[in-house]
């Protein structure tokens, strides 16, 4: 796994909507070595947590990886304010985790909000491969709708849902499968990345009609490495650890309950970060302005 002296430059940053950001980073070794599947761990500054994110792209010849960020907490939302094109990160690691398999004839490759960036590597891999690629893309309206054309451009056939009916076919994104598998007989996987409430929905849909269906789980990780059990989830009946052994999984073995109940485990800690990083923000701008 290359670990690279570079110093992580931002060569572009885009916001797609108040949360949800992109970062284009400069770290050539990791671009040259990234798969479809993978994810990093990246340090904003030294003091900073450590957190994993999907690579949602790569460009080999410019060097870059590209991550999706949604601010959700401390850190993300750290990393809203402060990384700004020409801004450089800590520490970037990676690629982690284990490649998606490639291997189907015929393919649906669903992203539920934020999912959309993960799925997307994969959905250009398939087709680069040579299957069919059905793209289902699901967000609650059409104000939060980012890479829509990038999507369609890599797909043979594409499905937008909305929670509002504001884009697309109105409802979540089970929806737009129930349609493609409604017309083709012969899909034979079936990814799925997104809340992990909207994977066991895809799961439960497939799990009857006997599609092979594929998730990328989000569990906490803290060393990525296997190392410290963190990112264990349960996966028919065995323990697994997501950072090394996934983080794709088959979403029909995967114990979607356990997997929510441990990510409401540091909520309560969660929140105090936050709202100490808030106090603290809101007492610099105070001096500041003394
Ligand atoms: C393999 C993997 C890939 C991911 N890819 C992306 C991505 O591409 N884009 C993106 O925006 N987010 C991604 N996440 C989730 C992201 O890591 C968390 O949103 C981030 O760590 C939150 O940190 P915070 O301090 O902002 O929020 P916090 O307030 O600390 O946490 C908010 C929520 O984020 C999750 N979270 C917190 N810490 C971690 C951690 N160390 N590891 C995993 N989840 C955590 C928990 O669900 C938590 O409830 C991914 C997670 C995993 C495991
Ligand atoms: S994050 Fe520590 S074992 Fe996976």
């Amino acid at each position: 796994m290359p670990v690279e002296n570079a110093t992580y430059e931002i060569v572009r940053r885009e916001d797609f909507s108040d949360v949800t950001y992109l970062l284009e980073v400069r770290v050539p070794l990791l671009a040259r070595a990234a798969q479809p599947g993978q994810f990093v761990i990246v340090m904003s500054h030294p003091e900073g947590e450590r957190i994993p994110l999907t690579i949602a792209d790569f460009d080999r010849e410019a060097g870059t990886i590209t991550l999706v960020v949604q601010a959700v907490g401390k850190t993300t939302m750290e990393m809203q304010r402060d990384v700004k094109a020409g801004s450089h990160l800590y520490a970037v690691v990676g690629p982690m985790g284990e490649p998606s398999h490639l291997g189907a004839k015929k393919v649906v490759c669903v992203g539920g909000g934020l999912g959309v960036a993960p799925v997307y590597p994969q959905a250009r891999a398939f087709k680069e491969a040579g299957a069919y690629v059905i793209g289902v893309i699901g967000f609650r309206n059409k104000e939060l709708v980012f890479w829509e054309d990038k999507f369609r451009a890599v797909c043979d056939e594409f499905i937008i849902c909305s929670d509002d009916g504001s884009v697309g076919i109105k409802g979540v994104v089970t929806k737009g499968i129930e349609r493609a598998v409604a017309q083709h007989a012969d899909i034979d996987r079936v990814i799925a990345i997104g809340p992990p409430i909207m994977m066991k929905a895809c799961a439960d849909l497939t799990r009857p009609l006997g599609i092979t269906t594929i998730v990328s789980l989000n569990p906490i990780m803290i060393d990525g490495t296997g190392m410290c059990g963190g990112c264990r989830v349960k996966v028919g009946g065995r323990t697994k650890f997501a950072c090394v052994d996934g983080p794709e999984f088959d979403a029909h073995q995967v114990d979607f309950n356990d997997l929510m109940s441990r990510l409401r485990r540091f909520r309560a800690d969660e929140q105090v970060a936050l709202e100490s990083w808030q106090r603290a923000c809101a007492a610099h701008s105070a001096t500041a302005a003394d």
